[in-house]
């Protein structure tokens, strides 16, 4: 490669899930504190950087496709961007990226971000740079402090998987569990909250497998930092996401009682209804076990939303082990959720199991599948109906005077009135659609 003059724009694009929008806001601060300035809107950056996500097929083809229409438009242009590969699929497919595709300078994995300037000096002298490495949590550590504004922002507090479900390949692109220091996660709450944010969320892999040493020295879970981060001035809302039903621990249950800022909000991921599926998939749990965390939470907190991951067409999976999803999504009811076909990740066990679904099996599964959540949704944001809340505004709506923000239950609420970005606005929720709701300020509704 010729040596290049050193960038001066740059734009991350995100994908899979919250941690690596988190860390793409990372890397973004990163290059600015280094000079880089994002590209505007619609203009080309001299250094763009792919944040892929392996969790499902296609995110390999997509990052060929992805670094040739980036090709393809700097001869258009005639100004040939730098080209990053970032995020899980760098981690899991470095070797191969670097060997299919010339134009990619860099392949840095998840836990390698804080060495990114070092990869981008060797880039500028035409040298190709790849780190997969995982030194854990030295790139917290090496970060520059945040800066991001805004009403709700992500916080990783945990990273990395030890659970090794047959089916996921999340342990081997992110690694082994590792939690943040308490006292580092509180003093980013701060900045977060001086710089404007009224809302956190607590990300992790498995985030309720936080595990630190609070001040005073002492063992704690996710419930003391939660109750500690409550503590702190100027933030009004708290959640976590996702949380692993083996990691439960009763004081995170109990906090949903005891913490008023902490939002009636459960992401817990049951994938299976079936007890020989969850076997093979080693969840380590039962449907029973998880059910019984659910009813834990409803007696702390009756109105608590609860939200959670599917996967259908597992291999070996049966009409009638499928029909057991079916009825623990009735029995739970859930508020919202995520539902995906099985997708054979490469190196996982599952990928090799006898028994693999027909592609129309699932197709048809899926469908069933997302009636069912849809319906429960749907009745979730009725049963709302009459309700007075807070709801934090985040967006401005399509017509002036209209905004858009959250209910404490994650619901998309949209009201008309006076309010700015960042308010937290009580509103009766008068009118509820399938994913959305209608909020009005200072009336009372009658239902
Ligand atoms: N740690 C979390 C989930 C992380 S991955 C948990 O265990 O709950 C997010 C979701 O992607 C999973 O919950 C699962 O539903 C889905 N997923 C992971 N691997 C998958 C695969 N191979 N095929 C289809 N869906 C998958
Ligand atoms: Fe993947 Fe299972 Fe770990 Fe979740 S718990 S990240 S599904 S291996
Ligand atoms: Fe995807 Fe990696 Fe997240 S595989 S879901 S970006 S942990």
């Amino acid at each position: 490669m010729k040596p290049s003059a050193p960038p001066q724009t740059y734009r991350v694009k995100s994908f899979g899930c919250q941690m690596n929008v988190y860390d793409g806001e990372r890397m973004a601060e990163l290059l600015s504190e280094r000079g880089i300035q994002p590209a505007a809107e619609g203009e080309d950056a001299d250094l763009v950087i792919l944040n892929t996500c392996h969790i499902r097929e296609k995110a390999q083809e997509k990052v060929y496709s992805d670094v040739g229409r980036l090709v393809l438009a700097g001869k258009q242009s005639g100004k040939k961007p730098l080209i990053a590969v970032a995020g899980c699929v760098a981690q899991a497919e470095g070797e191969e990226i670097m060997k299919r595709a010339p134009a990619v300078s860099i392949v840095v994995g998840p836990q390698a971000y804080h060495r990114l300037p070092e990869m981008l000096d060797k880039a500028a002298k035409g040298e190709r740079a790849t780190d997969t490495d995982m030194p854990a949590i030295a790139k917290f550590d090496a970060l520059p402090r945040r800066r991001k504004r805004g009403p709700s922002a992500f916080l990783t507090v945990q990273e990395g998987c030890d659970k090794f479900c047959t089916y996921c390949v999340v342990p081997y692109t992110r690694g082994a569990e590792i939690s943040r220091p308490f006292k580092d996660l509180i003093a980013e709450v701060q900045r977060l909250v001086e710089a404007g944010a009224k809302e956190i969320m607590l990300l992790g892999q498995n985030v309720n497998a936080w595990r630190g040493e609070d001040d005073r020295g002492r063992r704690t879970g996710l419930a003391g930092l939660i109750h500690a981060l409550a503590k702190i001035d100027g933030l009004e809302r708290l959640r976590y996401t996702t949380s692993h039903p083996n990691d439960m621990e009763d004081a995170l249950i109990a906090a949903h009682g005891e913490v008023d800022k902490l939002m009636p909000y459960l992401h817990l991921p049951v994938q299976s209804g079936s007890d020989r599926v969850l076997k093979a998939m080693n969840r380590q749990h039962s449907a029973d076990s998880y059910l019984k965390i659910i009813e834990k939470f409803r007696a702390v907190r009756p109105d608590i939303a609860i939200a959670g991951d599917f996967i259908v067409g597992f291999p070996g999976e049966t009409e009638a082990e499928f029909e057991e999803t079916l009825r623990i999504v009735d029995e739970v009811r859930y508020a919202a959720c995520f539902s995906f076909k099985y997708s054979p990740r490469p190196g996982t066990p599952a990928a090799t199991m006898d028994g693999q679904i027909a592609p129309e099996v699932m197709a048809e599964r899926l469908q069933r599948l997302q009636e069912r959540l849809a319906h429960h949704q749907y009745a979730f944001n009725q049963a709302s109906v009459g309700t007075t809340c807070k709801v934090l505004v985040d967006r401005t709506g399509r017509d002036p005077g209209q905004w858009l923000g959250k209910s404490p239950w994650l619901q998309s609420v949209w009201f008309e009135g006076e309010a700015a970005i960042g308010d937290l606005v009580e509103v009766t929720l008068a009118a509820a659609g399938p994913v959305s709701l209608k909020g009005l300020v200072g009336q009372t509704v009658s239902v």
